[in-house]
């Protein structure tokens, strides 16, 4: 479990002060993983270095599985962070040791018998599916498998919390899947308590269970993952469901055009059927994704309607079916759009 309340960080340059995080409070349960997605400034970096007292916060306090580690003596920080293992964007593995040396190379730290680090390096290794590549060196390995070396390695004290800062954005995709795949899976077996840093939505998609968007150091969107996809209206929901780009057929020509966003049950009613048989209008869609997020199934859509449509009566309707629905200008933009 993470809890992080009213975390605030300022740097200050000669005269200047720069606020990167600005009242951050966020909680992670056991076993779960949530995204941080925000651009470049944004304060992802430091709100990932506050978290392990690497920087100290200015104000506010982080509770890691119940130890409050801004409250904790400098003196005794680097042993509680044991309970937190790092991962980065480059693996930041020792180019003379090999994938087991590196793995050893902190359990060597706790003066523990040479053995017994032999047998867990081992075991790490397998753990995150490196079994026969204990002897490689780093510069033998690709780019996702010397992102598991540092996985295993930052597992090797038996941390309850992962914090991922740019995980895979140094990866290609098939690798980026692998390795976004193996941290889910570890997640679950370990019951791992897991905070993602990106600036990459399918990388929130594919594993988070929630997510906060960061924005200049502030929290300005969060939620579990299908709660936030069936925000129409939000930041995240549009990055979430994209839509491809809309062309408008009908032009002028045509009639109102609406944004619909349904869920679960929603999504599988035939309701546009619905609205066309109770409203005797035609329905062009212009553009539509259906995509699974978590356990549920969205299905976002822009269609446009026939002219003289009772525009109004079929947003009410939609809206009884569950489905999120609003007029949207002809040419308004997809849900492209960067967060
Ligand atoms: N040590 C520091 N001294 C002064 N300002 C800093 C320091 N570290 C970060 N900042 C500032 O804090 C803000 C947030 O920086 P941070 O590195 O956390 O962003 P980020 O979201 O990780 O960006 P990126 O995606 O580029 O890694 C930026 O304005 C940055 O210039
Ligand atoms: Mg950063």
């Amino acid at each position: 479990m993470i809890t992080v309340s009213d975390l605030r960080k300022v740097y200050r340059q000669g005269k200047r002060e720069i606020v990167a995080l600005d009242g951050v409070s966020l909680s992670v349960p056991q076993g779960s993983i949530h995204g941080i997605i925000g651009h470049s400034g944004a304060g992802k970096s430091t709100l990932v270095r506050c978290l392990t007292m690497l920087d100290r916060p200015t104000s506010g306090s982080v509770n890691i599985s119940g130890t409050v580690l801004s409250a904790v003596k400098d003196s005794e920080v680097r042993a509680a962070r044991r309970k937190t293992g790092m991962v980065f964007q480059h693996a930041n593995l020792l180019d003379s040791r090999t994938s087991l040396g590196n793995v050893a190379h902190p359990l060597e730290l706790t003066g523990a018998p040479k053995e017994t680090i032999c047998e867990r390096s081992r075991e790490l290794l397998r753990l995150v599916g490196l079994e026969g590549f204990e002897n490689a060196y780093p510069a033998q390995l690709s780019g996702g498998q010397r992102q598991r070396v540092g996985i295993a390695r930052a597992l090797a004290a038996n941390p309850d919390v992962l914090l991922c800062d740019e995980p895979t954005s140094a990866l290609d995709p098939a690798a980026t899947n692998e390795v976004l795949d193996l941290i889910r899976d570890l997640t679950d077996r370990l019951g791992l308590t897991v905070i993602v840093i990106t600036h990459e939505m399918n990388v929130v998609k594919r594993i988070c269970d929630s997510v906060s968007l960061l924005e200049k150091g502030r929290i300005v969107e969060d939620g579990a993952l299908e709660d936030v996809a069936a925000r129409l209206d939000s930041r995240l929901a549009r990055a979430l469901l994209p839509l491809p780009p809309a062309e408008v057929p009908m032009g002028a020509a045509g009639g109102d055009v609406i944004d619909l966003l349904m869920t679960g049950s929603s999504a599988q009613e035939p309701v546009l059927t619905g609205v066309a048989r109770r409203f005797n209008v035609d329905l062009n869609v212009l553009a539509g994704s259906v995509e699974t997020i978590g356990a549920t199934q969205f299905g976002h859509l822009r269609v446009q309607l026939s002219q003289g449509a009772d525009t109004s009566a079929i947003l009410d309707y939609l809206a009884s079916f569950g489905a999120t629905a609003k007029a949207v200008a002809p040419n308004a933009p997809t849900g492209r759009e960067e967060l």
